[in-house]
């Protein structure tokens, strides 16, 4: 009976899955023998206790391989606040130059999912980091930035099962740590495309970066000269989207005609910072 020890546990974790403590507990007879004792409890009906314990692990293994499968729709998924990012590849198959001869804008995109790893080499060229140096201490990233301020906010936007290991929704990308942040679950590329002036193809496109701009960055040091920095930085960073898009035979196409508050009310983005280009890629 030692068996049955483990039973309320099972019970409680019950009520907390399925919100049906109190009907298992109704189903499942218990005595409690030896009160004054070792508070032994004793199941009457072993084998009911049995049946519904094999149940309930049942259900929690389906479940366990269908997380792990990525069989479950997104919505039943518990939301992944934080989604670590491979290391980007420091070396390519590609010249600069071939690149720069093969980029073009392209809005027809297949179906088919991006790699996690591509979507990650893609954010790290349009805003990560490069490794810390030493001496200095400081941390260059991958596209200059006038008085080294860096203005720019990255963020991605998936649908459903259209990049690998990343559930539709609304990224920040976190630069100093190469993982994306949770904003916002769901599938919004639609949204996105209307606010771009119902380019509607942008909504086909299994991955829309977004680069956007905190004027203050460099406004501060700048004054008004700042915004115009902040608009040529966000031209740095989509050129190396456009480089790396080729380098990984990707098609991409950039929006600019978009409106501003109706993009920033889509991705939820705080106040201070400004949506200044829409990328779309896929293959
Ligand atoms: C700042 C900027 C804004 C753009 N906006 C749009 C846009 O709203 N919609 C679109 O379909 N293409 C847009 N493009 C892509 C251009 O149309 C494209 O780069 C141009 O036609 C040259 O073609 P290529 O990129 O294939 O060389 C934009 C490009 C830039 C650089």
């Amino acid at each position: 009976m030692k068996f049955a020890r483990f039973t309320p546990v099972v019970n409680i974790l019950s009520g907390v899955v399925f919100g049906s403590g109190e009907s298992w507990s109704a189903k499942t007879s218990w005595s409690i023998e030896n009160m004054t004792g070792n508070t032994l409890f004793v199941l009457n009906d072993f084998i009911e206790g049995v049946h519904m314990k094999s149940s309930f692990y049942l259900i929690l293994t389906v479940l366990s391989l269908a997380l792990m499968m990525g069989a479950l729709p997104d919505q039943l998924v518990l939301a992944q606040t934080e989604i670590k990012l491979p290391p980007p590849s420091l070396t390519g198959t590609m010249s600069v130059e071939k690149a720069i001869l093969g980029k073009k804008s392209v809005r027809r995109f297949s179906p088919d999912a991006l790699d996690q790893s591509q979507v990650a080499q893609l954010l790290w060229v349009a805003n990560g980091n490069l490794p810390v140096d030493a001496v200095a201490g400081a941390t260059y990233k991958a596209i200059p930035s006038a008085g080294g301020l860096y203005p720019l906010e990255v963020f991605l936007v998936t649908g459903q099962e259209t990049v690998k290991g990343v559930p539709a929704g609304i990224y920040a990308y976190e630069a100093r740590t190469h993982s994306l942040k949770l904003i916002a679950q769901g599938d919004h590329r639609m949204a996105l495309a209307h606010a771009a002036l119902s380019q509607t193809w942008l909504a086909g496109a299994p991955a829309i970066i977004v680069i956007g701009g905190v004027f203050s960055r460099s406004t501060i040091k700048y004054g008004n000269r700042g915004i115009q920095y902040v608009f040529m930085e966000s031209g740095n960073s989509n050129q190396n989207l456009y480089l790396q898009a080729e380098a990984l035979r990707l098609k991409m196409a950039t929006v600019g005609a978009f409106q501003e508050a109706q993009v920033s009310s889509v991705l939820k983005l705080q106040s201070d910072v400004t949506p200044l280009l829409l990328v779309g890629v896929g293959r």
